[in-house]
């Protein structure tokens, strides 16, 4: 391992920050903790365009722990709604509880202390230490564990045990020694894995010659940059799919409160029936007649209400789009109904919920489902949007 890159790494780094690192991000010049740790938890999986309209949007909301902590979690999952991996927003909701009750409101500085919280990994907890209490403590996402294994030439599995203790000792070592240099080290680290060393073209790939490590880098001057860090395979995802209850009456529809543990936990979606997995090679949808499918999909959702032993004029039924959703474990397909009907639907469930179409904005509804009302334009488009 090379002595001269361990030592000279995070001041290269650095300078290669101030000459090409992202510059001017909302967040990078923040030194308060919430306002770092709600950054870094929108970040995690969401694109920076995004963040950059939406991070400022949620701070405007929730200005402090406190108040996030005392809203209704589902104004936290309406203000998160489009952003995807639901559970990042109630572990939020969650933190910003533990925080008021065990810490008294403020964010511990101790990178271990962090890691207890709801939704914060070792990573993040680091991340949150760095830029907010100048921390001397390491970060290791995906970008970092790229960048070492490639400059290191660390090649067993990211996955496996010993690789990782392996890349979390190296990623310690690397720091620099100021821990006033701590926040401007971790955000260069975490630009130059999404913006030159990444995982498809890297800049030492382009031609351009311009890596500062490119005369140290194990992976560059053995050829092996693509084949770093060394990929597990993956299977291909499982397929499902299910029906989907569009019901209306008048002005309102009917929405149904997701479970917390299930896919989309705690939003409000379309009532549907159970997923059913699709086997290799056959047709993603339904073989129902329409029925039996409404039948099934009416005796799950409204047991109460005997729709195949009313009169048939008292609702309209019609098959719309399928739609697919991809989600990071499991794809699925999902057939809308649009049935209307004439007379109110009673029911018990404090899951459903009669939903006039212009408050629409006010629930978090997933991204799918969301599209799906405001293209059927069931609502004004701004009632949505927000
Ligand atoms: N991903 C996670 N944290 C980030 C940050 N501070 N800047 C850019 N991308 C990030």
């Amino acid at each position: 391992m090379s002595e001269a890159l361990i030592k000279y790494f995070a001041t290269k780094l650095i300078a290669w920050h101030g000459k090409d690192g992202r510059q001017g991000l909302p967040w990078q010049s923040i030194r308060d903790p919430y306002a770092v740790w709600v950054s870094e938890i929108m970040l995690q999986q969401t694109q920076v365009a995004t963040v950059l309209e939406r991070y400022p949007r949620f701070m405007k909301r929730f200005p402090t722990v406190r108040k996030l902590a005392t809203a209704p979690l589902d104004d936290v999952l309406a203000e998160w709604a489009g952003l995807g991996y639901y559970t990042r927003a109630r572990n939020l909701h969650a933190c910003a509880k533990q925080v008021m009750e065990e810490f008294g409101g403020k964010f511990p500085n101790d990178p271990v202390l962090l890691e207890q919280l709801k939704g914060i990994g070792r990573s993040t907890a680091g991340a949150i230490a760095a830029f907010a209490f100048h921390e001397r403590a390491p970060i290791l996402d995906a970008n970092v564990k790229r960048i070492l294994a490639r400059l290191f030439g660390i090649d067993g599995a990211i996955q496996e045990k010993a690789v990782n203790d392996e890349l979390w000792l190296l990623a310690k070592t690397l720091l620099p020694k100021k821990a006033a240099d701590m926040p401007v080290y971790t955000q260069a680290l975490m630009d130059f894995g999404a913006t030159w060393c990444t995982s498809r073209k890297p800049i030492c790939l382009s031609g351009e010659r311009k890596c500062p490590f490119e005369k140290e880098c194990q992976a560059n001057l053995s050829d092996q940059v693509l084949l770093l860090p060394r990929k597990v395979i993956k299977a291909k995802s499982p397929e499902f799919n299910c029906d989907m209850l569009l019901l209306r009456h008048g002005d309102s529809v009917l929405l149904q409160r997701r479970p917390d543990q299930a896919i989309w936990g705690g939003l409000w979606s379309l009532p549907e029936s159970t997923w059913r997995p699709i086997e290799k090679n056959s047709k993603p949808s339904s073989n129902n007649s329409v029925d039996l499918t409404m039948k099934e999909l009416f005796q799950l959702v409204l047991p109460d209400e005997k729709i195949f032993s009313a009169s048939k004029s008292a609702y309209s039924i019609e098959r719309g789009l399928e739609i697919k959703h991809v989600f990071t474990h499991r794809r699925l397909w999902m057939q809308i109904w649009h049935v209307t009907s004439v007379s109110t639907v009673k029911f018990t469930s404090d899951n459903l919920k009669w939903v006039p179409l212009r408050q629409l904005g006010q629930y978090g509804l997933p991204q799918p489902i969301k599209l799906l009302l405001q293209g059927l334009n069931l609502a004004r488009g701004d009632d949505l949007r927000n």
